[in-house]
């Protein structure tokens, strides 16, 4: 099976320094059970470095570590919503948040992206959707799998409407770094400047920013994932206040990995480097594949670890995944799997293999007529 929906870089051939992180795991520090709601403030510190290196300033108290960015979801539900509440999400966009909001109680209200030489949201239709149930705006920066940022102006509208309606701002930015130095490597006409966190300058409405190792050093097995709240000081206070006592609760933070983080931190630009020169290199070869004027095309990536393929509607996207793997043994996410609307939407993962992509691409290819 040429497997084009993988997303476990462990499992994707990148060369790890093991020793390394698995060293920084053996500190003696992590003997002794000192529990601290926020985490360890070390490892926070280290939180605070990461944002600095990216040009936001972010203070140790306005941290939250926790067992995975999935939990991190999972607490600000339960801290902005009453059971029936509702949080507004782009669509197309990453399912498994269904299923978090559902745990919680909580309605997800998709909004709608629309695409047209790259992706922009669709703000009319992000404020019929308001209601008094809503209680926040979630935008992942960027996006999964689009693979694009929401733009400045974008940025300054979403806080806008959140000020303007009393909602907080969720933003998962687990993707941020995944685009080269300076410019997007994927797209030829970003603007760098569109790639910053929203961490950076001044959040006018309660925000809330997460992100964690399990994209930005590609460890998603170590569970070390993190909330920043930011934004005016009353509200901000309080909601820290309340993450405490949520926090405090569990202190599911175990000890090696907040002792490793600042190491694991530390190192993650080199396996960037090599997760960016894969993604770059298949997105080249699918280039190099679609030149040859099949009725296959792709939208632009901005960042991120896929690639969106529009290819002839004739069947559900699911049937048509369903037929891929077991006549030519590709795996290829559907459309569906992420909210794309109507047929003739396939994702794929950039993060396969570049030999076992370019088989895999030369078989969907094959499908609608081309080798
Ligand atoms: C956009 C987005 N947010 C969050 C997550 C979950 O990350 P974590 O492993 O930190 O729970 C994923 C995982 O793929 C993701 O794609």
């Amino acid at each position: 099976m040429l497997d084009l929906t993988a997303s476990n870089p462990t499992q994707c051939g990148f060369t790890y320094d093991g020793a390394g992180i698995l060293a920084a795991l053996g500190d003696r520090a992590a003997l002794v059970y000192d529990p601290e709601p926020r985490g360890m403030l070390r490892a926070r510190e280290a939180v605070c470095a990461y944002y600095a290196a990216r040009g936001a300033a972010v203070d140790p108290q306005q941290i939250f570590l926790t067992t995975g960015t999935s939990e991190a979801y999972s607490w600000l539900f339960r801290l902005l919503c009453d059971a029936g509440d509702e949080v507004l999400i782009a669509q197309p966009s990453y399912p498994l948040f269904d299923f978090l909001a559902q745990i919680e109680d909580v309605r997800l209200v998709a909004y709608p992206l629309v695409y047209d030489h790259g992706w922009q949201i669709d703000f009319a239709g992000l404020r019929e959707r308001i209601t008094a149930r809503t209680k926040a705006i979630a935008v992942v920066h960027p996006n999964n799998p689009t693979g694009h940022y929401t733009k400045a102006a974008e940025r300054r509208e979403l806080e806008r409407i959140c000020a303007e309606h009393g909602l907080a701002l969720v933003v998962d930015e687990v993707f941020l770094d995944s685009f080269a130095e300076g410019e997007s490597p994927l797209c030829g006409h970003n603007d760098s400047a569109e790639g910053k966190s929203f961490a950076v300058g001044e959040q006018p409405c309660l925000t809330f920013v997460l992100s964690g190792i399990s994209k930005i050093a590609a460890l998603p097995q170590m569970k070390v994932a993190w909330i920043l709240a930011m934004g005016p000081e009353g509200e901000r206070r309080a909601a820290l206040d309340r993450l405490e006592v949520v926090a405090d609760t569990f202190l599911s933070m175990n000890a090696p990995v907040q002792c490793a983080l600042p190491v694991w931190l530390a190192g993650c630009g080199t396996v960037q480097k090599l997760i960016r020169a894969r993604t770059r290199g298949n997105l080249q070869n699918l280039d190099q594949i679609l030149l040859r004027n099949l009725p296959v095309t792709r939208l632009e990536v901005e960042a991120g670890w896929y690639a969106v393929l529009r290819v002839p509607a004739l069947e559900r996207d699911e049937d048509l995944a369903v037929r891929l793997l077991e006549e030519r043994g590709v795996y290829v996410h559907p459309g569906s799997f992420f909210g794309f609307g109507g047929a003739g939407w396939l994702v794929v993962s950039l993060l396969t293999s570049e030999e076992e992509f370019r088989r895999g691409m030369e078989e969907v290819c094959a499908e609608f007529g081309a080798r």
